[in-house]
Formats: C-alpha cells, structure tokens, sequence
C-alpha cells in the first residue's frame, strides 16, 4: 500500500462551478490573456498563490468565534504573543496584517539610502520595500539555486564567499543586517540547511551584524531539514524550528503561508530600542501595539495556525502532496525545476515550449494554455514579469528562466485534482508547436504582469488547429 495519510477529513466544501472550454476561450479574451484578469469563480483549480489561500481547520473556526475585539490589551493578543515566543523565541512580538506591512516596518526604521541588505533570495516585496528606502537588495544564493536542472537538497543555502565579497565591498556601515528567507520561494521553494544556517549567524555575529529570518515557511523548512540533513531524523519538527530561530535576532512572517490563516503577519525582534520605533510606527499606521491592523478572531486563528502547521503528518502529507503532483509531470516528460519544492512544482517553459522564442513569452502562453485547456491557473514568472529595457542601451534583456509557478494551497485540493493538473500539462506536452506564442497590446510602466492585456501571435487562437 503506497497511499499516503491524509491527516484531516472534510467538514465543509465550497461549491466548484463547472466552466465550459467555450466559457473559458471567452473569459481568457477579455481579460487579455492575463490570468489575474479571471474571476476566481471560472477557475476549477487555482494555483496562483499559496499565500491566504488555506483551509482553516474547525478548531481555527471555532478560535475566530472567541475574538476579543477590545482595542487594547485583548485576550487573543497574549495568546498569539505567548505561542509565537513559544515557536520562534524571540522577545517582541508585533502584529501586522501581512508579511510585507511587518518588511515596510523593519526597512523603514533601519535602512537608509546607502544600505545594503544581503539575502539569499529576496522575495519580490522584500525587494520592492528594501528599492523602496532607496537601499540595495542583494541576492547570495549558493550558484545551484539559480539553476533549474541541478538536484541540490538544500539549494536555499546561502554563499559565504557571496556574502565575504558583500562585506568586504560595504561593511558594517551600509549593512545593516542579514536577511535569510525560510524556504527560498524566489529560487522554487528551496530549503536551507540548518548547517548554512548556524554557518551564516556565525559568520553574522564575528561582524556584529543582525541576522532576520523571513519566516514565511519555516515549518516546511524544518521538515526538509528533518527529511535531508544528517542526524536530524529523530529530533521533531518544533525542536528544529526552535534551533533554526536561536541563531537569528527576529523575523518577518506572512501568516498567510505557515501559519494557515487568510490574512495575517507579525514581525518578532530581540532588540528592545529597534522594537520600540517601529511599535511607535506601527500605531501610526497598522494599530495598537496588540492588533496591529488585525481583529481579534485573526489573532487567534494565527495563533491556533501555528500549533497546528507542526504537525508531522500534516507536513509529511502537505509537502507529499506538491511532491506527488511534480513527480506525475516529471514521469511523462514535463520539464520541471528540480528537486521539488515546498509549497509549488515551477514548469520549466523554456524547455517545454523551445519554439516559441522569449520575446513572444512562452511561461505566460503555458499558464493561458493550462486555463484554456483544464481552468487551471498558475502564475507567469518569465519574461511579462521580469524583462526590462537596459537603461544604456535600450536593448530589452530576458531573465534566465521562464517558469510557470503552480502553487499548491495548503489543505484545499485533493489529489484528483492535483493529478488533473499533472494530465493537462501532460496533454500540453504534447501539443507541441501548434501552442503560439502572445504578443503585448497593453501594458503599465511598472509591474506590468498584474494588468497587461496581450493577444497570441498569429492573429487567432492560443492553441493552432
Ligand atoms: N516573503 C516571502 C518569501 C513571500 O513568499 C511573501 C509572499 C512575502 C514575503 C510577503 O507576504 O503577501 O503576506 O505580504 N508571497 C506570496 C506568493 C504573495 O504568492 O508567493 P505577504
């Protein structure tokens, strides 16, 4: 018997509208051939995002329904507070209502317009605040995690000489700390090693530097840990985390990814002096200190999230469940990044799709294509999202990978419709050239991917007779 345990039933469903191909042709038209254009309801299987996108569990339900919504000092705040220090052990524990409000309060406090903050990857908002204080992001991943093809256990890692050169070039007065994103969700969901992770807080406190952790996943980092790392199998997944958390000075955290709720963040410090101006902040623009842009109920749904994203054999199935639908791919010949991650299987577009060239944006006609075909929608990361002008020459210049995000929500599909999504990419496979490249209509100065409108290149349809 190789089915795995699913560690939860179903108490309520939510009604999936059976869309016709006719339906979908249309819908696709209007929104330009950009999926953020589609109503969510016309959609059979959504893997844009795993962000907000959980099914809460009845004990979160029945947490939601003893919010205490007084304006200071409410009962769900403490909990939140004291499970929080419980899991990630840090001293000041400061709501917010996502992930990018707690990066905005942090880079707005310490960076200036000369800081540079080191990261392995940095996720795209963490970027866009960092460039937003005028300050620098840099990226120091190990070279593996830049490579789709490579089978690395911990291609998260972060590049120690990547991160001497850093030093060397900006030292302690443009750095002002050290960011590690836990698992790498730019580089595919890519784990660290608790070894890198020891390695880079050393390296971190003979600099007297700070080391902040964007916790958004760190349960699913654990649990790589506990599956890849040596002498890690008999310890649990809490202990791990609670190990991982001791070598930093706080973390940013989305709520919305590992601790299973819809909205929500926090951001935890050690540092009294830092805490208290961004607490002062934080009143200016979330809320009160015990709120911060949250009702009570979010309170302690977060907090109950969190004691149950620990759970091994929710984990084991979560992290299974991306696992089986990237190896169902892989076994009929889809092109995927390697080895599979976390929370999403990343379509390699430019090895499915070598006809179309990246100026006609192969990743977002694979996306249009899966919603046309199945009413399964990914996310575009190639060319629409990324290629830019060189500001000196002019010249347009293409990121190095087109990808086509397929983000799994945790606790929502179950592995029919998983394993749907692996047979319409199959069947895309082998369509081969008759899928066409798109072409831009429309499109915004910046971030264009959200709302350009596009159209295939020929003149007709996505998919050729
Ligand atoms: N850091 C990482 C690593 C993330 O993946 C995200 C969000 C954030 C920070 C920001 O958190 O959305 O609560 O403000 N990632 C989502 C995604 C949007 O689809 O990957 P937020």
């Amino acid at each position: 018997m190789n089915l795995p345990f699913v560690p939860y039933r179903i108490k309520v469903v939510e009604k999936v509208r059976k869309v016709s191909r006719e339906e979908r042709t249309e819908l696709l038209v209007k929104a330009g051939y950009n999926l953020f254009g589609i109503p969510a309801d016309s959609i059979y299987v959504d893997l844009l995002t795993d962000s907000g996108t959980s099914a809460m569990s009845d004990a979160q339900w029945g947490a939601l329904m003893q919010g205490d919504e007084s304006y200071a000092g409410s009962k769900n705040y403490f909990d939140f507070e004291k499970t929080i220090r419980g899991i990630f052990g840090y001293k000041h524990v400061i709501p917010t209502h996502q992930g990018r409000v707690a990066e905005n309060l942090l880079f707005s406090t310490l960076l200036t317009k000369e800081s540079v903050v080191p990261n392995n990857i940095h996720f795209d908002t963490t970027r866009a605040n960092v460039e937003y204080k005028g300050a620098k992001a840099l990226d120091c991943v190990i070279d593996e995690g830049l490579d789709p093809e490579i089978d690395h256990p911990f291609k998260g890692n972060m590049d120690l000489a990547k991160l001497d050169a850093a030093f060397e070039k900006y030292g302690n007065e443009r750095i002002p700390f050290v960011m590690l994103t836990i698992t790498n969700n730019s580089g595919g969901g890519q784990p660290v090693a608790l070894a890198n992770i020891k390695e880079v807080s050393s390296w971190c406190k003979e600099r007297n530097l700070p080391l902040i952790f964007d916790a958004c996943r760190f349960a699913e980092n654990a649990w790589f840990i506990k599956q890849r790392e040596d002498g890690q199998q008999q310890r649990t997944v809490a202990e791990i985390s609670a190990e991982v958390f001791s070598y930093g000075d706080g973390c940013t955290m989305s709520a919305k990814k590992d601790a299973l709720v819809n909205i929500g963040g926090f951001l935890c410090l050690n540092n009294d002096e830092w805490a208290e101006k961004i607490t002062n902040l934080l009143i200016l623009i979330e809320g009160f200190r015990t709120y911060g842009g949250l009702a009570g109920r979010d309170l302690a749904a977060v907090a109950q999230g969190l004691r149950e994203v620990l759970d091994e054999d929710y984990l084991e199935y979560r992290i299974g469940q991306v696992r089986r639908m990237g190896e169902l791919m892989e076994e009929r010949g889809v092109p995927i990044l390697k080895p599979i991650g976390g929370h999403a299987v990343y379509v390699d577009a430019k090895r499915m799709l070598p006809h179309i060239p990246q100026s006609k944006f192969p990743a977002q006609a694979l996306a249009c294509a899966l919603y046309l075909e199945g009413g399964v929608r990914g996310v575009e990361i190639g060319s629409l999202m990324f290629a830019a002008k060189d500001s000196d020459s002019g010249e347009m210049v293409y990121p190095a990978m087109e990808l086509v995000r397929l983000a799994i929500p945790r606790r929502v599909y179950t592995e029919t419709h998983l394993a749907f999504v692996a047979d319409v990419c199959v069947n895309l496979m082998s369509m081969g050239d008759k899928l066409q490249g798109l072409e831009i209509v429309k499109e915004a100065p910046v971030l264009r991917h959200f709302t350009a409108k596009l159209k295939p290149v020929n003149g007709g349809n996505l998919i050729s007779e």
